[in-house]
């Protein structure tokens, strides 16, 4: 067999790895993205191939401006638009333009575990605050702002990775006036607000844009494929000029020209929107299907809320239970999942753990379960 490696993913073929948070292959639509590369590269337009412009081709941010309107139920402009090449990509940038080494950042508790890798990176200081069922407790946010003032604070506030809860309109309005009162910036990574299955989410945080404190992410990574490295921030043009205007883009011109021009097309023939709708089905069934087989399988002292959207089911085990270390002993039955320090900026979340539902079928779920069970039962 080949070592040759093709993608970042590797997995043995007898595990059963609930810890990957991709979709899985029968979900990549190959056939739809064939035809809209043909629509695109049969218009004869060589300029497809040449540098593009900064802040990403005006004719595509038309197109994903009209689909996220729809989608987000709100007038959304082409000029609050700037495309990347993911949304890990708009952190990045969003961290190398807006902070410096040894900036303090507020994060949730318990948070998307790379985004605390690309945090590292920028040596920022990380502050966390704690979440309920409803997103972010805003009234620790105000205790913490009495202290400091970050450079921004990060939050998924819709079908969060990895605690799948949503943050309520309320405290939404309630966080969007925080940070103009105190005058900092809100990066919202919004990468899973168009995965709903059983509930309509709150309008996002792209919502309050205008404010002028808030840069919303997306990505085409959830909705469409992670290889294509293609996303957006929303926000207002000074913000955005900050992004656009830096050696990055200067040098190397817009970050994804020729994705973005295919990914157009399946905008323009409505390919994604049929690819969106076809998701929510299949990810629907899989988070039913999950959280079924954990309610039968697994004893009553594992708790968890059934996701309403997203790709996660996050999970609490007793107090005392180490999932680090019941990992060590799930991969001997060929089965696992990220525990839950890893979504921690300290050592906490130590008796949690994250289960993906988006990488396998149905039946593949079932089998993981059952493995599951012989490890915690
Ligand atoms: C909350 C969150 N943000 C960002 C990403 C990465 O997105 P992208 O592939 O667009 O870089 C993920 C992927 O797991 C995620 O869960």
């Amino acid at each position: 067999m080949s070592t040759i490696q093709t993608t970042q993913l590797n997995v043995p073929a007898e595990m059963i790895d609930f810890g990957v948070g991709q979709p899985s292959l029968s979900l990549l639509p190959l056939a739809a993205l064939q035809q809209a590369a043909a629509h695109r590269l049969g218009q004869g337009d060589p300029s497809l191939l040449q540098y593009g412009a900064e802040q990403g081709d005006g004719y595509f941010r038309l197109a994903l401006a009209q689909f996220l309107s729809e989608g987000y139920g709100m007038p959304v402009e082409a000029g609050h638009l700037f495309i990347t090449a993911g949304a890990s990509q708009a952190l990045d940038l969003i961290c190398t333009r807006f902070t410096q080494p040894g900036d303090t950042i507020f994060v949730e508790e318990p948070t998307y575990f790379l985004a605390l890798r690309i945090f590292a990176d920028y040596r920022l200081n990380i502050v966390s605050l704690p979440m309920d069922d409803d997103g972010l407790i805003v009234e620790a946010l105000e205790e913490k702002l009495a202290q400091t003032k970050p450079a921004f604070l990060y939050t998924i506030p819709t079908f969060h990775n990895p605690s799948a809860h949503t943050l309520s309109t309320a405290r939404r309005e309630r966080l969007v006036s925080l940070s103009q009162q105190h005058n900092f910036l809100i990066v919202a990574d919004e990468v899973y607000h168009f995965l709903n299955y059983t509930t309509t989410p709150p309008p996002p945080m792209a919502r309050y844009t205008e404010t002028g404190t808030i840069l919303s992410v997306g990505s085409f990574s959830k909705i469409l494929g992670p290889g294509l490295r293609l996303g957006w921030v929303l926000a207002v043009p000074p913000l955005l000029d900050r992004l656009i205007h830096s050696g990055l883009l200067e040098s190397g011109g817009g970050l994804n020209p020729f994705t973005s021009g295919v990914v157009h097309s399946m905008l323009e023939l409505g390919l994604q929107h049929e690819h969106l709708t076809h998701l929510k089905t299949v990810y629907h069934q899989r988070s039913a299907t999950l959280s079924t087989a954990l309610r039968q399988r697994l004893p009553a002292s594992v708790v968890f809320t059934e996701p309403e959207g997203g790709f996660f089911i996050w999970v609490r085990l007793p107090e005392e239970v180490n999932t680090q270390a019941l990992l060590a002993e799930a991969r001997r039955y060929n089965v696992s999942f990220q525990p839950g320090v890893k979504f921690s900026s300290g050592p906490g979340l130590s008796n949690y753990l994250r289960l993906s539902f988006a990488y396998y079928e149905i039946e593949e779920l079932l089998e993981g379960v059952s493995r599951l069970a012989q490890v915690i039962g």
